[in-house]
């Protein structure tokens, strides 16, 4: 069994190919900048990503725009002797995901992990420069928490999907085992790190309009915007079982993770 990992560089893959390690499972990394590069815009570059697998996990990257290529490049995976796919998409997705038909679809084992936002968007991505700057900027003034989830834990999913039986054919929703608002997040990373950090609140039209000049098209920064907002008004504040019930164990809490994280913000 060789394994791809799509999105090896980011902050699920690199996880789940340092667990296939430990397991002494092989596993293909691939991402845009890998030795064997992939490429969702480039089909070009999936045959020789594909050669000779037999699972993998698939990192869209994010918007909704990738169904396309995930929908064209499914089929490609099957016939190149593909027979488990686990797909990464996000908790409260509209039902009728393109991404995820297209595994549905697929005609081999399938399994789709929906989580919650990462806790690691703090320390290794998206918030960090905000972090280091001492003010993150979103549409979240208000109480409503949300169940953040340690990167780690999707992570563990991911390999036990991948690996072991039992789990084709279901889709999990992930989440961190509390919620917290963003004023929370921030009190703790604060606490941790010495660092003055604030939340500043902006309205949502500002908003959209920062993501889009930073280069985030229209439709991806609605959806990142509505989510943001959903957490805001305490919509997205609700528990998910999927990690206890795949690994077992609780989930791993986000005090933990500002712990570990300490040293991306030292
Ligand atoms: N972050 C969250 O809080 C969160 C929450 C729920 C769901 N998700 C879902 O998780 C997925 C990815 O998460 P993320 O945004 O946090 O990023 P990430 O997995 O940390 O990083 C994205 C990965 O995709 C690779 N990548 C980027 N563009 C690519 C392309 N055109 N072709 C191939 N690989 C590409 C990147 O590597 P290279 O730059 O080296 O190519 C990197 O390995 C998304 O589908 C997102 O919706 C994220």
């Amino acid at each position: 069994m060789t394994i791809l990992v799509i999105g090896a560089t980011g902050k699920t893959g690199r996880r789940v190919t340092s667990a296939l390690d430990a397991l002494g499972v092989a596993y293909r990394p691939v991402s845009r900048h890998t030795e064997i590069r992939f490429d969702w815009t480039d089909q070009s570059t999936w045959a020789a990503a594909l050669d000779g697998v037999t699972a993998a996990y698939l990192v869209p990257v994010g918007s909704n725009i990738d169904a396309e290529e995930v929908a064209a490049f499914v089929p490609q995976a099957v016939a190149a002797g593909v027979r488990r796919l686990v797909l990464l998409t996000a908790r409260g997705l509209p039902d009728g995901d393109g991404r995820e038909r297209a595994v549905r679809e697929s005609g081999v084992e399938w399994t789709i992990l929906r989580p919650t936002w990462f806790a690691h968007n703090f320390s290794e991505d998206f918030f960090l420069q905000q972090v280091l700057e001492g003010e993150i900027v979103l549409p979240v003034g208000g109480d409503g928490g949300h169940p953040f989830i340690h990167a780690q834990d999707i992570a563990d999913v991911a390999v036990a999907a991948l690996t072991q039986e039992g789990h084709s054919g279901v889709t999990y929703e992930l989440s961190g085992p509390r919620a917290l608002s963003f004023g929370e997040v921030v009190a703790q990373i604060g606490d941790v790190s010495g660092r003055s950090v604030r939340l500043v609140d902006v309205p949502v039209a500002d908003y959209i309009g920062a993501l889009m000049e930073s280069g985030f098209d229209s439709v991806y920064a609605e959806v990142l915007t509505l989510s943001l907002t959903a957490m805001r008004d305490g919509h997205d504040d609700a528990l998910s079982d999927g990690v206890p019930s795949v690994l077992g164990r609780d989930g791993r809490s986000f005090e933990d993770y500002v712990k570990e994280a300490a040293d991306a913000w030292a």
